[in-house]
C-alpha cells in the first residue's frame, strides 16, 4: 500500500508523506498559463483540463498524493446556485429564509459534477500516487450560500443562525445531502480518500458548533463509513473545537498551524494528525522553511503523521522554495529521529 494510504489508515511510517492544499494553483507558471486562457470555472469543468492542473504539481515534486483539481462550491450550482469565482466564490442568488432554502434542488449523484467525476476516473489512469477527493463541510458551505460571498466574521450568517434556525436546519440538511451523494461518486469514480473542508468552523463557538456543524459534518463521515476510505476533516482556526471534533467519525484530523500537532495528538485520540507548517513559512529562507519543517516533523512523531501546510499554499509562493519543502520531509526519517 502507498506511504499515504498507509500513514491516513493509521501507520506511525518510517517518513511523513507530504502533499499540500492548494498544490494546484496560481504559485505555479504552468497554472498562471493555463489561467491566460481559460476562466477557473472552464477549468474545473473540463475533466481534460482539470487533469492536466491536478498533474501540474506532480510532475514538479515528489508529492505522495494527488488532489483533484475543482472547489468546495462546485456542486452547489447543481442545486440551483449562480456561482461565479472573482476569485472568490460569489453566489448571484443566496440564501435568506426557508422558501430559499426549501426551492433548492437535491439532485441525483450523477447529476451533481459529472466532470469532477470524469476528471477522477482519467487521473486514476495517470496517477502513480493515491488521488484524494474533497468536498466541503456543510456548515462552510451554508456560509457561503448565506453570505453570498467571503467576508470577515459572517456575521450575516451568524445572524441567520439564531434568528432563523429551521431555516438554517433545512438548508444543512440539503447541502448534507448532497454533499454525502456527491463524495460516494467521487470514491465510485476512483478517489482513494477524502477531505472534508471545514473552513469557516472556526468562526462559531462551541455552542453554535455544536448545533450547526458537528452533526451535519458527521452525517456526511457516517454516510461514508462503508466505502472504507479514510476520511480527513480540516476546520481552520479551531482550536476552541478541539474537543467537538475528536467526537468526528474520522480517520485524519489536518490542523493549521495555529493548533501544535503535540497538543492536537493528546486531544485527538486515535486520529491521525495531518498538517501543520505556516503556509507563510514558504515565503522564508531555505534555513527558515527546513528549520520550521522539523519542528513540525518533530511534533508529529508519536503517532502516524501526514505532513502538510495548515492552510492552502499562498500565491506569493516560489516554486522552487516548495520543492526545498518537500526534499527536506522526504528525507526526513522519523524512527531515527523518534
Ligand atoms: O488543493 C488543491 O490543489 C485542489 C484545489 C482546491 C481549490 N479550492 C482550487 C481553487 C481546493 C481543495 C479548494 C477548496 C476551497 N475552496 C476551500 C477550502 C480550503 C480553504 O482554503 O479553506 C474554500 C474555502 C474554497 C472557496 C474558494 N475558492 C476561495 C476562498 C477562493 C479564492 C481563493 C484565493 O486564494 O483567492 C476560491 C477560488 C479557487 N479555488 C482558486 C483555486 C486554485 C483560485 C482561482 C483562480 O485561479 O483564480
Amino acid at each position: 500500500m502507498s506511504l499515504f494510504l498507509r500513514a491516513a489508515n493509521g501507520e506511525d511510517t518510517e517518513r511523513a508523506p507530504i502533499w499540500m492544499m492548494r498544490q494546484a494553483g496560481r504559485y505555479l507558471p504552468e497554472y498562471r498559463d493555463m489561467k491566460e486562457k481559460w476562466s477557473f470555472w472552464d477549468l474545473c469543468t473540463h475533466p481534460e483540463l482539470a487533469t492536466e492542473v491536478t498533474l501540474q504539481p506532480l510532475r514538479r515534486y515528489a508529492l505522495d498524493a494527488a488532489i483533484v483539481f475543482s472547489d468546495i462550491m462546485t456542486p452547489l450550482s447543481s442545486m440551483g446556485l449562480d456561482i461565479d469565482f472573482r476569485p472568490g466564490p460569489v453566489i448571484a442568488n443566496p440564501v435568506r429564509s426557508m422558501a430559499d432554502a426549501m426551492a433548492l434542488r437535491v439532485p441525483d449523484a450523477e447529476e451533481i459534477t459529472p466532470f469532477v467525476h470524469d476528471a477522477i476516473r482519467m487521473l486514476r489512469k495517470e496517477l502513480k500516487v493515491p488521488l484524494i477527493g474533497f468536498g466541503g463541510a456543510p456548515l462552510t458551505l451554508a456560509t457561503y450560500t448565506v453570505e453570498g460571498k467571503g467576508s470577515k466574521d459572517y456575521a450575516l450568517f451568524r445572524q441567520f443562525l439564531w434568528s432563523q434556525p429551521e431555516a438554517a436546519e433545512a438548508l444543512l440538511d440539503r447541502i448534507t445531502e448532497v454533499t454525502v451523494r456527491y463524495l460516494r461518486l467521487q470514491v465510485a469514480a476512483g478517489a482513494q480518500a477524502v477531505q472534508v473542508f471545514d473552513s469557516w468552523a472556526g468562526i462559531h463557538d462551541e455552542a453554535a458548533y455544536r448545533r450547526f456543524g458537528l452533526p451535519y459534518a458527521q452525517r456526511v463521515f457516517d454516510g461514508l463509513a462503508d466505502l472504507n476510505v479514510p476520511r480527513i476533516y480540516i476546520a481552520v482556526a479551531s482550536g476552541h473545537l478541539m474537543k467537538a471534533i475528536s467526537e468526528l467519525h474520522c480517520e485524519v484530523i489536518s490542523l493549521d498551524w495555529r493548533s501544535p500537532l503535540t497538543a492536537a495528538r493528546a486531544a485527538l485520540p486515535g486520529k491521525v494528525l495531518q498538517g501543520n507548517l505556516d503556509p507563510a513559512v514558504l515565503l522564508g529562507t531555505p534555513e527558515v522553511i527546513e528549520r520550521e519543517a522539523a519542528r513540525v516533523l518533530r511534533d508529529g512523531l508519536g503517532g502516524a503523521h501526514i505532513f502538510n501546510l495548515g492552510h492552502g499554499i499562498m500565491k506569493e509562493t516560489p516554486p522552487d522554495h516548495a520543492a526545498r519543502l518537500i526534499d527536506f520531509v522526504t528525507q526526513f526519517d522519523r524512527h531515527r529521529a523518534g
